[in-house]
């Protein structure tokens, strides 16, 4: 049986995350969030105090096994996906703008993406899999059926995490916020090594002037005229 894969990319707050989950429950499919392999990766480097020292070569094979050995589970609940880290719930913790930083870091170091690799691949299991990431299409996934590109204004993507943050009680800054996705934008894109971009074939929708569920319908219009053939 083949199993379908549904590849998500975009730089973040363009809603791919809740798009994702969307996705997956409708088609019933698995769903990886490979942005939170790269933020338990870098919330663990930096409890063990070896995220500053990572262009020191002991310090960096000692990450990379770290890595490849990451104790994580992703548990479904009622209120959503519980995450745990060497068995301890870190749902919210990796979700804040600090470990997106440490993720940002961790992700632009080659050996260190290598050593995702093959756990990112073990999610895809039948019938199907949505991965929400930067690089599941031109990197993880080439293989898969269905690409959507989606992304959205700097300016829209702050407005929404700044609501986002102020729904979770937080004092926020917008025009902190932007510079914080302006940074992290380019260095996702500029990195060496799997920079966020589009797939040659991937279906690009801009989110800035939709709302979820219209994007919901683009995404799903492609991705059953994908499936069908
Ligand atoms: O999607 P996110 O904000 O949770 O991702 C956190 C960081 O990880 C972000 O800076 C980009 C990086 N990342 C990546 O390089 N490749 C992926 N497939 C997913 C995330």
């Amino acid at each position: 049986m083949t199993i379908q894969i549904i590849t998500i990319d975009g730089p973040s707050g363009s809603g791919k995350g809740t798009l994702a989950a969307k996705l997956a429950d409708h088609y019933q499919y698995h769903l990886l969030d490979s942005g939170a392999l790269y933020r338990l990766l870098g919330l663990s480097l930096q409890n063990k105090a070896l995220i500053d020292a990572l262009d020191d070569e002991p310090v960096l094979k000692q990450s990379v096994t770290i890595a490849a050995n990451l104790d994580i589970q992703f548990k479904n609940s009622a209120s959503g996906t519980i995450v745990l880290l060497d068995n301890q719930d870190v749902t919210q913790a990796i979700r804040t703008e600090r470990v997106g930083e440490l993720a940002s870091k961790v992700a632009a170091i080659p050996a260190l993406r290598a050593a995702l690799v093959d756990r990112q691949h073990a999610f895809a299991q039948p019938p199907g899999l949505v991965a929400d990431g930067r690089d599941m299409a031109t990197s993880i996934f080439p293989q898969a059926q269905a690409k959507i590109y989606l992304t959205a204004s700097a300016e829209s993507r702050a407005e929404r995490r700044v609501k986002q943050l102020q729904g979770m009680g937080l004092d926020v800054k917008i025009s902190d916020i932007l510079s914080n996705i302006q940074a992290r934008d380019n260095r996702d894109m500029e990195r060496a090594v799997a920079p966020l971009k589009p797939a040659e074939d991937a279906y690009i929708i801009d989110s800035s002037e939709l709302n979820i569920d219209e994007v919901f319908k683009l995404m799903t219009d492609y991705v059953d005229a994908q499936l069908d053939k």
